[in-house]
């Protein structure tokens, strides 16, 4: 679909989400809900993709949030005066372009590439000047209805505001997606007008333009009708996030990933899971996460933009985020990945254990209870529990650097920056403040001191001065 262009329309108010937020900037699973149509756009290839959005900064907040999107066109809209003045407002953008011209809104996410691929499809098949997709609902609700003549071909679209109980009745309801020639376009919006009951200007009203000028119109009655649903409250929002949580953890099951739950499982549309791989109940997905084949994800677990290799587990309520892990390694119950974790392979995270720019090699294990932070721990070292990486004095980070084989007794800080070689062992409750050469025995603690029988005479002594 490389010689369309698309226009994106986003500079309505979204009112209805009583939210400071601009309406398309909410989030959908993990992305704002304006970046869905566009995906979409963009798997289709079209030529041009324009976002028309407000002059105010609600717009500047829109085009900000999507500026890691290349290749958008940002058209403003001065006032949201209806749908037919922002199409205008990005006209003058196209003045050199010809042929058609996708329009789409932005608070509609879930339509497939597929289904408007076939939609342009039939739009070239007919031989339409202007096709609309239509759908058939059981109610026609807040939509716009479309009137057929007797060929059943469009010839009008009726808001429901403006619509007469003959109208209402009809089912047939205007997904606000067309397809529309660019020079019939330009005419028909130099002619629209705002009498109409909400005292907007109307892009529907090309079709009845269209109509008296004879041009070719048509309409697609599109297969699933939960494909051009749009958002313009809360519970739309929510209801949405649910039909693609679905679609997407659907995917994944005919791919030969299990997915226990599904309707409590979250996976965001850039997220990769290899076959064999088991995910529990309630478990999220999020980023641009990569999981390998036969991992196991335990109930509950939060995991965004990893990258898990084969054979990992992640056991319940574990919270990963920006982490790689190696093959063979397993994760939690309860731990946290924060960013810049990188596990080695078959290492073992256990139970209570927080890390963030760490670096675990081939075996190595922090079992229990700890923090591991701006730290580098070595082929089969074992960090006993309780052992922290004192890596903050208040104003700086500092690096720990332990090397391989090396045994943490528990309850242990290692204050950085601090080095400890190869195969070193050091004792159960130390602080470690000075480098530890390879292959050395460190104890740092307070000799233990026995008083003999004088457990009594302290008891008595603490009675009597009660
Ligand atoms: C519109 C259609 C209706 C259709 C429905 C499908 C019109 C007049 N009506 O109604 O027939 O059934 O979509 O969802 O077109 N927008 C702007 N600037 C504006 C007004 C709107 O950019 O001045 C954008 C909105 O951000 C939104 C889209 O256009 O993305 C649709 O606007 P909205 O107000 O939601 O139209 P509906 O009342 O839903
Ligand atoms: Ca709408």
């Amino acid at each position: 679909m490389d010689k369309l262009n698309a226009i994106v329309l986003a500079a309505g108010r979204g009112t209805r989400m009583l939210s400071s937020c601009p309406k398309v900037l909410h989030s959908l699973l993990d992305r704002p809900i304006l970046s869905y149509p566009l995906q979409t756009l963009s798997e289709l290839k079209v030529k041009r993709r324009l976002v028309v959005v407000g002059e105010d900064e609600v717009g500047d907040q829109v085009v900000e949030a999507l500026a890691y999107e290349s290749g958008l066109e940002w058209p403003r809209q001065a006032s949201p005066r209806g749908t037919a003045d922002a199409v205008a407002a990005a006209l003058p953008l196209l003045a050199a372009e010809r042929g058609t011209v996708l329009i789409v809104c932005g608070d509609v996410p879930l339509l497939r590439p597929e289904t408007l691929k076939a939609f342009y499809l039939q739009h070239q098949i007919k031989q339409a000047k202007l096709s609309v997709l239509t759908a058939v609902l059981d109610k026609g609700g807040s939509y716009g209805r479309v009137m057929l003549d007797g060929r059943g071909r469009p010839e009008a679209i009726i808001e429901a505001r403006d619509a007469s109980p003959e109208q209402l009745a009809c089912t047939r309801i205007n997904s606000g997606t067309y397809l529309v020639d660019l020079d019939l376009l330009r005419r028909a919006l130099a002619a629209t007008d705002c009498r109409n009951a909400q005292g907007e200007y109307y892009l529907t009203d090309m079709v009845a333009f269209a109509r008296s000028r004879d041009e070719a119109t048509a309409i697609f009655d599109i297969d699933d009708v939960r494909e051009i649903l749009g958002i313009n409250t809360r519970a739309d929002l929510v209801a949405l996030e649910k039909i693609m949580a679905r679609r997407l953890v659907d995917v994944w099951l005919a791919r030969g990933v299990t997915i226990h739950l599904p309707e409590t499982v979250r996976s965001g549309s850039l997220v990769r899971i290899g076959p064999d791989t088991e995910i529990d109940a309630g478990v999220t997905m999020f980023g641009r996460t990569e999981i390998g084949k036969n991992c196991r994800i335990g109930v509950g677990a939060w995991i965004q933009d990893c990258c898990l290799a084969d054979q990992v587990e992640i056991k319940p309520y574990s919270v990963l985020e920006q982490a790689r892990i190696d093959h063979g390694s397993a994760i939690g119950p309860f731990a946290r990945l924060r960013p810049g974790t990188e596990i080695g392979p078959d290492a073992k995270i256990g139970n209570f254990v927080e890390t963030k720019k760490a670096r675990f090699g081939r075996g190595a294990k922090a079992s229990h209870l700890a923090y591991i932070g701006d730290a580098e721990v070595g082929d089969e070292s074992n960090l006993g529990a309780g052992t922290i990486t004192c890596n903050y004095d208040g104003f700086k980070k500092f690096r720990t650097e332990i090397g391989c084989r090396v045994f943490i007794g528990s309850d242990s800080q290692l204050v950085a920056p601090v080095k400890i070689g190869d195969d070193a062992l050091i004792g159960a409750g130390s602080t470690v403040t000075r480098e530890v050469s390879a292959n050395a025995l460190v104890t740092t603690r307070v000799r233990q001191k026995e008083l003999a029988g004088r457990g009594m005479a302290q008891r008595r002594k603490a009675l009597t001065e009660d």
